[in-house]
């Protein structure tokens, strides 16, 4: 049973999602705790993000043991509970595969960087220090992708932090070493994983130089208007051809399919990236990748419509659509598309969207209550280095400090990373009064956004996400059926039409503040009218609506 076809997945950010032991993080038992409010709210599968041994210095991105359970998370008998107990609720668990890189204290690059002879030296990426970098490639997160090891004198590769070299995956012992990591989990009984920074596993052999100056892309960034051939995505893809995208891309992740289709239950392999071609042949590479193009463009009508025109037909063979609006690195969705919670229906629309659309919705946790990004006023406070390092890097280029925080705070990820707010009491009812959180718990949680309060009351935004899943969840129009768009005269009325096994369903946002009059607008032969809604539960008139 292709289950991720079926269920909505829930994104976990093990840190943030429940506190179970009281010391200011989040953990297993929290995990496990929560389970019921999950099951309740329509949940099929859950992603957790890193829960692995980690120096932290990329919130977790950055693993020191792939067999393992970060201790602040509980232990490996507190992992397997969860998994029994998610399993016996019916909900799945992926986890989040980091093979791109290990952190810099994981024991293999330990033995790597100890000496040009270490049997694990060729596990990571070294050249020769020839008195400057070996090419002129960049980290994603800036800065230059290699860094000087003093003591052997040689360059490390490095996408991301200089704390998280890069595996060398042209070594067949490297790929030996994270199959069998994946084996453990899948042998334990997960049901598949998302594999992180998917593009930028194999780089040019050769070390090509890319050509641009860091300022010169930056230009080409800004400049993406006047020329057509570069818009920003092109205009990234082509700064990081060398170091992203390789050929041998596609035999990795056939080779990875292969292995997860050696199990006999269904596991799922999801990549965090949106290019369709590494869906392969639809059967043979990802079952899903991400609809990314729609979690950057936004979500009113012209957008929906012309992403599906382009993406759905791309899902050749029995691949499969992921689509989210947000996650553990991106804005909020609430800051992304709007500003308060009661009034603002981009909450709701996007809810809606998401569990509508042709393909699995993926919700990050906090979006069901409207969590919005929550900004730390102190550079102190900030976990997430990539920030950190950005703060730095301005400050040394002479902005005032206040200016330095401003940048950093548009830029880091722990504003979309702070505690779920279970109550209205202290700490969001996240952890026990007087507890430091590991990050801030943002104050709403005493206005109402918390999932106590809004439990309680039928308007609230995790009402309208409980009952939009569990419409969606009994619906195999919703799950499977096609999607054609119904074309109207107005563009604040977008509406399409869901068709499984002859049976159709007829899904209409009206993105205005108007109420519309759906005669007034839709073709002569459809006569669909807000009356005619197939579940009240799910509607407000004139907004939103599944019609049949
Ligand atoms: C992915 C993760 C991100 C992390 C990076 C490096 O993009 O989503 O959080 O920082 O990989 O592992």
């Amino acid at each position: 049973m292709e289950w991720w076809k079926e269920s909505v997945i829930y994104q976990i950010y093990p840190r943030s999602f429940a506190d179970g032991n009281g010391d200011g993080m989040g953990d297993f038992r929290g995990i496990i705790q929560k389970l019921d409010y999950l099951k309740d709210l329509g949940i099929g599968g859950i992603w957790l993000s890193p829960h692995y041994p980690s120096p932290f210095l990329d919130c977790g991105y950055d693993v020191s043991d792939y067999c393992e359970i970060g201790a602040e998370y509980g232990t490996m008998d507190d992992f397997k509970e969860f998994l029994t107990q998610a399993h016996k609720r019916g909900i799945k668990v992926i986890l989040d595969l980091v093979m791109n890189h290990t952190s810099n204290m994981h024991p293999w690059f330990i033995e790597s960087k100890s000496s040009k002879d270490n049997p694990k030296r060729d596990w990571y990426i070294w050249k020769p220090n020839n008195g400057t970098f070996p090419n002129d490639w960049q980290s994603c997160f800036k800065g230059p992708a290699w860094t000087l090891d003093k003591e052997t004198n040689e360059y490390y590769y490095h996408f991301f932090l200089k704390e998280q070299p890069d595996l060398n995956w042209r070594n067949p012992e490297v790929k030996k070493a994270m199959f069998d990591s994946m084996r453990f989990w899948l042998d334990m009984g997960i049901d598949g994983f998302r594999i992180d920074a998917i593009t930028s596993i194999y780089e040019d052999e050769e070390l090509t130089n890319q050509g641009w100056t860091p300022e010169e892309f930056e230009e080409k960034i800004k400049a993406k208007n006047s020329d057509s051939e570069f818009t920003p995505g092109k205009t990234w893809d082509h700064y990081m051809r060398y170091q992203t995208k390789q050929p041998e891309l596609h035999i990795l992740l056939q080779e990875m399919r292969e292995l997860v289709d050696s199990y006999s239950e269904s596991k799922l392999l999801v990549g965090e990236l949106s290019d369709t071609e590494y869906l392969g042949d639809g059967d043979n590479e990802l079952h899903m990748v991400f609809n990314f193009p729609l979690m950057a463009e936004g979500i009113d009508k012209k957008t929906v419509v012309n992403n599906q025109k382009i993406r759905l037909p791309l899902h050749i063979g029995n691949s499969w659509q992921g689509n989210t609006l947000s996650n553990h690195d991106v804005s909020r969705i609430r800051s992304k598309y709007g500003k308060d919670l009661i009034s603002d229906k981009s909450l709701k629309h996007s809810a809606f969207l998401m569990a509508t659309l042709k393909g699995t919705p993926f919700i990050y946790y906090g979006e069901e209550l409207g969590m919005k990004n929550f900004n730390i006023d102190d550079i102190k406070d900030f976990m997430d280095l990539k920030s950190v390092n950005l703060y730095n890097s301005e400050m040394a280029r002479g902005l005032t400090p206040a200016e330095a925080l401003k940048i950093a705070q548009l830029d880091t990820r722990d504003r979309c990373r702070t505690p779920m707010p279970w109550s209205n009491e202290p700490n969001g009812g996240f952890s026990p009064a007087g507890v430091k959180t590991w990050l801030p718990v943002d104050p709403e949680y005493t206005q109402g956004v918390n999932v106590a309060d809004e439990l309680k009351d039928k308007q609230s935004i995790l009402n309208f996400y409980k009952d939009i899943i569990n419409f969606r969840n009994h619906s195999n129009i919703l799950k499977f059926g096609d999607y054609e768009e119904i074309p109207t005269n107005d563009n604040d009325l977008l509406i399409f039409k869901r068709t499984y096994s002859n049976k159709s369903l007829y899904v209409v946002i009206n993105y205005s503040n108007d109420k519309k009059d759906l005669k007034l607008f839709i073709p002569n032969n459809l006569n669909l009218e807000w009356g005619n809604i197939v579940d009240k539960s799910v509607i407000d008139k004139g907004d939103v609506a599944i019609l049949s």
